[in-house]
C-alpha cells in the first residue's frame, strides 16, 4: 500500500561477510555475571560440569557463541593474572572496586575461563591490563597462555593444562580514557604501541589485537588512535550504550511508556552514525580496512533492577530489547566492511543479558530469542539493501518505523530482517528482489500484547519467536505485514 515500506533487497550485487563475531559476547567479573550466573562451583547442587552451569552453558550453546571477553571491562585493567592460577584456596580474596565493592575471590581465573569457552564452543577475548599492570605482567600472561614450551608453559601444565591454548583476541585495556586510566588519546596511543609490542605469538600461531577506542562520539579519540596504531593493531574498538534518560542511567527496565520505548528506540538509532563517522575517520587512514571496528561493548543500560546492587547491573530485559538488539544487528550489516566484531553487554545477569539467573533458576531473554532468530546469518554475505519507510513519531523522536537487513546465509538461503518500531500499528512491506530465485518464504517473528512483556521464571515464554504467516512471495515480489513492535526473521527458499 501506499503506507507501507518498500525494500530492495540487492541479492545480484553481494557485499562483505556477516562476520559470526558480530554475536560475541561480554562476561565481565560483575554482580552475577560470572559467579552465581556461569560458575556455581564443582560442589553445588545446580547441575555444572566442573563448576560451570550446564543449563546456562546449554542455552549458550544454542546461540552459538562465537567468541567471549573475559575478564572485563573496568574488571580488567585492575585484573591481575597471577591472582587467577593455582590452587583456588590459595588464591587472594580482593575488593572489586568497580562493581559493588565486594569480594573478588579468583575462584575464576585463566584456567577455568578456558574451560568455560571450551564448554561453549566459543573462542576467547582475553582483555589485558594496561590500567594498572605493566607490559612485562602481559607479555607474561600471552606467553603463559600460548607458549608450547619454557617455564610459564611448564608452570600451565602444573596448574593442570599442558598444551598450550589459542588467544585470537586480545584486548590492549579498556576504557583507557576513563576506567582504564583516565589517558588523554594521544598518551594512550603511545601506551597502547609500547604494550602492543611486547604482545608476542608463537610460530604459527596469531594474536590479534584489539585497542581501546572510542565512547560515543569521540572522533577525535577515533583519528588520534586510528592515525597512531593503524598497522601496529587489528582493531580499534568503539562502546556505545542505549542511555534512555541520560548518564549516568536511571530509567526503568521495566516501567516505561511510549515515550521511553521512542526514546530507547531513538538513542539505538544512533548506531549508524557513529559507526559512520568513525568508519569514515578510519578511512582516512586506512582505506583499504586492513583495522577493524570492533563495537565490543553495546546495547541498553537502565537502573538496576529495583533491590538490587546498584553495582551489579542487574537489570530485566523485555520486548523492547528485541527491538533494540535487532536494530543494532541491522545496522552492523550496513557496516560489516568495516565491523568485524561486536560485543552486547553482558551474556548473563548484566546489563542487556541473554540469560538471567536466580540460584538455580534461569530464564532466556527477549534479547537472547533475537540472537537465536539471527543465528543464520554467521559468515553469511550481507546483501546491500535500500528501504523506503513510512516515519514513526512520538513527541521528539521520529524515526522510521522499519528497520531491515538481509544477508544470504552460508547455507545459501536468503534471509530477511524486517522490524516494525511502530508499537501502534502494523507496516506492510513490499520487497524486490533481484537476484532472489526463491518461491517460499517462511520466517519467524518475536513480539508480544505489551512494550513491557518479558520473561520471568514463573513465566519463561511469554516473550519467544513464533512462527510467522504474514509474508507472501509472488512473481518476485515479497509482501510483508509487520505486526507492531515486532521483530521478523523471513526464510526466502
Ligand atoms: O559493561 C559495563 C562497563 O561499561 C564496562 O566494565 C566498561 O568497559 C563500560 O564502561
Amino acid at each position: 500500500s501506499s503506507t507501507g515500506a518498500t525494500v530492495t533487497v540487492h541479492a545480484d550485487t553481494p557485499g562483505p561477510t556477516y562476520d559470526r563475531r558480530i554475536f560475541t559476547q561480554f562476561a565481565e567479573h560483575l554482580g552475577n555475571g560470572i559467579y552465581g550466573g556461569l560458575w556455581v562451583g564443582e560442589k553445588s547442587k545446580i547441575p555444572n560440569v566442573r563448576g560451570f552451569r550446564t543449563d546456562v552453558v546449554t542455552a549458550l550453546r544454542g546461540i552459538g557463541v562465537p567468541v567471549v571477553r573475559w575478564p572485563g571491562g573496568c574488571f580488567a585493567d585492575e585484573y591481575h593474572w597471577r591472582e587467577g592460577i593455582g590452587p583456588k584456596t590459595k588464591r587472594p580474596v580482593k575488593i572489586n572496586t568497580h562493581w559493588g565493592g565486594v569480594t573478588e575471590p579468583n575462584t575464576v581465573g585463566t584456567h577455568e575461563f578456558m574451560d568455560l569457552v571450551g564448554q561453549i564452543g566459543a573462542e576467547p577475548y582475553i582483555a589485558g591490563n594496561v590500567g594498572n599492570g605493566t607490559p612485562q605482567e602481559m607479555a607474561e600472561w600471552v606467553e603463559y597462555m600460548t607458549s608450547p614450551a619454557g617455564t610459564l608453559a611448564d608452570e600451565r601444565a602444573k596448574n593442570g593444562h599442558k598444551a598450550p591454548w589459542a588467544v585470537p583476541y586480545f584486548g590492549v585495556g579498556n576504557e583507557l580514557w576513563g576506567c582504564g586510566g583516565n589517558m588523554r588519546a594521544e598518551y594512550a596511543a603511545d601506551v597502547t604501541r609500547r604494550y602492543a609490542t611486547f604482545i608476542k605469538a608463537p610460530k604459527d600461531t596469531r594474536v590479534m589485537k584489539i585497542a581501546s577506542g572510542a565512547n560515543n562520539d569521540d572522533y577525535n579519540w577515533t583519528e588520534t588512535m586510528a592515525r597512531e596504531l593503524v598497522g601496529k593493531v587489528d582493531a580499534l574498538s568503539l562502546h556505545y550504550y542505549t542511555v534512555p534518560g541520560g548518564w549516568p542511567p536511571r530509567a526503568s527496565a521495566t516501567v516505561f511508556d511510549e515515550r521511553g520505548w521512542a526514546e530507547t528506540l531513538s538513542e539505538t538509532l544512533k548506531m549508524d552514525e557513529l559507526i559512520t563517522k568513525h568508519s569514515a575517520i578510519m578511512d582516512k587512514v586506512d582505506p583499504k580496512k586492513t583495522m577493524w571496528l570492533a563495537v565490543d561493548e553495546w546495547g541498553t543500560w537502565y537502573a538496576g533492577d529495583p533491590g538490587t546492587n546498584p553495582g551489579f547491573l542487574r537489570q530485566q530485559n523485555t520486548l523492547r530489547d528485541a527491538l533494540v538488539t535487532a536494530i543494532n544487528l541491522n545496522i552492523f550489516a550496513k557496516h560489516a566492511d568495516r565491523v568485524k566484531m561486536t560485543a552486547i553487554a553482558q551474556m548473563v545477569n548484566v546489563l542487556q543479558a541473554m540469560i538471567l539467573t536466580d540460584g538455580s533458576k534461569m530464564v532466556l531473554t527477549p534479547t537472547y530469542h533475537v540472537f537465536a532468530m539471527y543465528k543464520p546469518y554467521m559468515d553469511g554475505t550481507v546483501l546491500p539493501i535500500d528501504i523506503k519507510s513510512p516515519w514513526y513519531n512520538k513527541d521528539q523522536w521520529t524515526m522510521p518505523s522499519v528497520s531491515a537487513s538481509a544477508v544470504r546465509g552460508k547455507d545459501g538461503v536468503v534471509r530477511i530482517a524486517l522490524s516494525n518500531l511502530d508499537p501502534n500499528k502494523p507496516t506492510s512491506v513490499s520487497a524486490a528482489l533481484p537476484g532472489v530465485t526463491a518461491q517460499t518464504v517462511t520466517g519467524q517473528v518475536l513480539t508480544a500484547p505489551t512494550m513491557t512483556a518479558l520473561n520471568t521464571f514463573e513465566a519463561p515464554n511469554a516473550v519467544a519467536p513464533k512462527a510467522f504467516n504474514g509474508a507472501n512471495l509472488s512473481g518476485g515480489t515479497l509482501s510483508v505485514t509487520l505486526p507492531p513492535m515486532s521483530v521478523v526473521m523471513l526464510e526466502l527458499k
